[in-house]
């Protein structure tokens, strides 16, 4: 398949939001964008049940319906301080105090992950944010190496010292989190025993951002930062345009709301 090339363009912009007008009790079907994405119905819904569904299936359907996923691309370090690094899109964010971050490790039919048993045994690893520059650098560590091998050897990426933990944290990435251990949840199947993976959850210690990416306000410029996320299959994505909408406050809210409930 032939395909365009990467635009290299700033395409991400602040837009208006995809229905800008929209008021309350206000249905999809109001619009003529809404209408369009209603039509789809028609064609009915498949009703799934994961217990009687093929495994590989599965894994499929969920990781391209649940998207886009942040990527936490993961430096740890083994007991005889071999250096690790693998991405993993099942991650994300779990609060910001204490400032909690998690990600999920599979285990193969016949190993279970270096990172997995590195974060368990050493207590300290980094997890770096991956950025639309070296994307393909962080791919290739995925690779499905022998047990104890360092994909940092063949990705192109520096190893920048860490303030608290022995694992490296990737310098090119403008975001980096020096992590520990706050807890592996090893993941027992309830109907085959089987434990299929382990979900560990990391205490954040040191955030290392990178001034240009910074704004006044303290937080992180998406333009700038370019961030990729992970969907189905081998497919990324990067930022489209982007939209904000007001958190709606019951405070100044409430007669507006009691207005359009009265219309019903
Ligand atoms: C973008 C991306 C996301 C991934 N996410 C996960 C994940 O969330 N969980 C997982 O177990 N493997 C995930 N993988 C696969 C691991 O990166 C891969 O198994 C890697 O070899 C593990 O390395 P290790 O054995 O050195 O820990 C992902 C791969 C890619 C390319």
């Amino acid at each position: 398949m032939s395909l365009p090339p990467f635009d290299r363009t700033d395409q991400t912009q602040f837009t208006e939001a995809p229905n800008s007008t929209w008021a309350y009790c206000q249905p999809l079907d109001s619009t003529p964008a809404g209408r369009a994405w209603l039509e789809g119905e028609e064609q009915g819904w498949q009703v799934i049940n994961t217990a009687e569904y093929d495994r590989m299936m599965l894994y499929k359907l969920m990781i391209s319906g649940i998207v886009p996923r942040p990527i936490g691309f993961v430096s740890t370090i083994s007991e005889g301080g071999v250096e690790n690094l693998a991405p993993f899109s099942w991650f994300n964010m779990v609060t910001s105090w204490p400032p909690l971050v998690s990600f999920c490790c599979s285990n193969g039919p016949a190993r279970i992950k270096d990172t997995t048993n590195n974060v368990k045994n050493s207590k300290g690893f980094t997890v770096n944010i991956i950025s639309e520059p070296f994307v393909e650098n962080a791919n290739v560590t995925s690779i499905d190496s022998p047990p104890g091998f360092d994909e940092w050897s063949i990705s192109g990426l520096t190893k920048a010292p860490s303030v608290h933990v022995k694992a490296s944290r990737v310098k090119e990435s403008a975001f980096s989190m020096e992590c520990e251990l706050f807890q592996a949840i090893d993941i027992i199947h309830p109907t085959t025993g089987e434990c299929t993976s382990t979900l560990i959850l990391a205490h954040v210690k040191y955030i290392h951002v990178r001034n240009d990416m910074l704004t006044e306000r303290g937080t992180v410029d998406p333009i700038k930062f370019k961030p990729v996320a992970r969907l189905g299959d081998i497919s990324y994505a990067r930022l489209g345009d982007i939209f904000r909408i007001p958190r709606p406050v019951w405070a100044t809210e409430e007669s507006n709301i009691q207005t359009a409930t009265q219309r019903l």
